[in-house]
């Protein structure tokens, strides 16, 4: 028997070829090869001053690696501060080689594996997310198996829901986190064992919410709920950590969503709910994954046919579902809409189409599709194009978050899209995951 996935269960990227310090800035730049994501660092870096202004201080900010695990765009987000959410052993792999100390992961993830955990524990993580009784006594046995003391966030599901959010995460039958009723009822339950000991809550309600108002509710619903059950389990807590559900654009042109009052109004809610918090007693925590890095994102592609069938004009490109929007279908990121534009920036100089059988097609509206050999792959049955024609570059603006990680990569075994990391108009990282079939044990 064999084994579609090494032993993480993720792909696996070869060590990067990196180009010399001081390699040439656009326009100098070769030409980038497609399908391709450009992830702009610079870009990462606007998006975390951007959100930090909208935190109240004190307060801690986790990247959630499932938007974009790429190394450069890690460890680019640890080094302005950020610790690293990680919910498998590839995003696991991910933090560590980007360079974040094991010391600076929080593992979360509503159902684990003893080995998932043997993993994490032997590279030296030690904070943990559980959601249920089961998961606390799993953690416990699993750190009495390496002989050390752990600690978690418990993930709690309230009772309500959030308004104006792009996907609910609790108040309502889910795998994540624990009835808060149940953790009120009996907080026995919950504080743990000898070996893995609660430090706080983790409370993640809702994702991709733009409007501040309803961010804000959420939040308060947080809050309030921390409140109440940092009082029901008569233990201290140091961590409170609230989540997230900070919006971003994706796959279309468009800015990331401003909050200019929230950091005032959680302030406040905290010093009436959790007073104490402005000395990180207990210290408050904030997760973000699309926020960070949606915008640093683009993805490159060619046009690899024009036709008119049955009337209507039809662009073939050499990206598709298998690189791009594969979970839309599943709810698990937007419906997907993307904007087709003529890309920007370095190395995405316009090469054009060349050839007796290039001559472009009228500009209107067109039907997008990839190059898989499945009708599912179509991007759009109707979408405003220029004139393009076999040869052309396009772009997918915003792709930077749940692009190629939420997609359907080994789905008619097409090559992963080159991933390319500029900086300051220079490439400082190009790289493409690949996949192997390992024999496994049985
Ligand atoms: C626990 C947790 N943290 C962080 C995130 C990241 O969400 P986003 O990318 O919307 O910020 C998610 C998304 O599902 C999550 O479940």
């Amino acid at each position: 028997m064999t084994d579609t996935a090494p032993r993480t269960g993720t792909a696996v990227r070869p060590p990067a070829p990196r180009p010399a310090p001081g390699a040439p800035a656009a326009p100098g730049l070769p030409p980038v090869p497609t399908p391709a994501y450009l992830y702009d660092l610079a870009a990462v870096r606007s998006a975390h001053a951007r959100l930090r202004s909208c935190l109240p201080e004190p307060s801690s900010l986790y990247y959630s690696l499932k938007a974009n695990p790429h190394p450069a765009v890690v460890s680019t987000l640890h080094g302005l501060g950020c610790r690293a959410e990680v919910s498998s052993p590839g995003e696991l792999d991910a933090a560590l080689e980007a360079g974040v100390p094991a010391g600076d992961i929080l593992y979360t993830g509503p159902g684990k594996r003893d080995e998932d955990l043997d993993g994490a524990l032997g590279a030296g993580v030690r904070d943990f997310a559980v959601d249920s009784v089961h998961g606390i006594g799993q953690l416990d046995r699993a750190a009495a198996r390496h002989g050390v003391h752990v600690t978690y966030l418990l993930r709690v599901n309230p009772g309500g829901g959030s308004r104006g959010a792009g996907l609910r995460m609790t108040g309502e039958p889910s795998a994540f986190g624990a009835d808060a009723e149940d953790i009120a009822a009996h907080p026995g339950r919950y504080t743990g064992g000898r070996h893995a000991r609660i430090d706080g809550l983790h409370l993640y309600l809702a994702t991709n919410i733009a409007d501040e108002a309803a961010l804000g509710d959420s939040f308060s619903e947080a809050i309030a709920v921390a409140r109440t059950l940092r009082e029901a389990l008569e233990v201290p807590l140091r961590t409170i950590d609230l989540g997230g559900g900070f919006g971003a654009p994706y796959a279309r042109a468009g800015e990331l969503p401003d909050y200019p009052g929230l950091a005032g109004r959680l302030a406040q809610e905290l010093d009436g709910a959790l007073p104490g918090w402005r000395r990180n007693d207990p210290a408050v925590a904030f997760e973000s994954g699309r926020y960070l890095t949606a915008t640093c994102g683009q993805l490159l592609t060619r046009v690899l046919d024009v036709k008119a069938s049955h009337g209507q004009r039809v662009v073939v490109l050499d990206t598709g579902i298998n690189h791009l929007g594969g979970m839309a279908g599943l709810r698990r990121v937007p419906p997907l809409h993307p904007d087709v534009v003529p890309p920007a920036g370095p190395g995405t100089e316009r090469t054009g189409g060349d050839g007796p059988d290039a001559a472009a097609e009228p500009p209107g509206p067109a039907m997008i599709c990839g190059p898989l050999c499945t009708p599912l792959d179509t991007w759009a049955r109707s979408h405003p194009l220029p004139a393009v024609a076999p040869g052309d570059l396009l772009a997918v603006p915003n792709t930077g978050a749940y692009g190629l990680h939420a997609s359907l990569v080994l789905f008619l075994g097409h090559p992963a899209p080159l991933e390319v990391v500029t900086d300051g108009g220079r490439i400082v990282r190009s790289d493409r995951l690949a996949f192997v079939r390992r024999a496994a044990a049985t």
